[in-house]
């Protein structure tokens, strides 16, 4: 028997905002814990490992933040606390329910652009 693919990924921006980026919301004194909150509340569920958090860089909506992305789905969560990350796990990482009232707005998470159209937009 092969290792197990983990069932979720989590990705946690754990960087303050390049500079440009509107209100860097993500890491501030506030929220700079969040994602060893996250990696404790995995580990207290024991679902470390078939569910892996990653720290990553800016995701590019730092006025949403603190924001987490849950792959697969594309769900991005905005707005986090702990309280929200509590439910997400249970909801939607164990429960297999999307928490809709904590996604990112819609209108700064649009349908993706495939590569390939991305390329015919850009002439190539
Ligand atoms: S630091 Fe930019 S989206 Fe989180």
């Amino acid at each position: 028997m092969g290792i197990p693919q983990p069932a979720f990924y989590i990705f946690k921006c754990e960087q303050s905002a390049p500079p440009g980026m509107p209100k860097p919301s993500c890491v501030t004194p506030a929220t700079q814990d969040l994602f060893q909150y996250l990696a404790q509340k995995l580990m207290q569920e024991g679902i470390m490992g078939t569910v892996q958090p990653i720290r990553t860089s800016c995701m590019n909506r730092c006025s949403a933040g603190p924001v987490m992305l849950v792959e697969p789905g594309h769900t991005m969560y905005a707005g986090l606390t702990k309280e929200k990350i509590d439910k997400i796990i249970s909801e939607h990482i164990i429960g297999g329910n999307v928490v809709e009232e904590y996604v990112i707005d819609a209108e700064m998470w649009d349908e993706p652009i495939s590569p390939a159209d991305m390329q015919k937009q850009m002439g190539r």
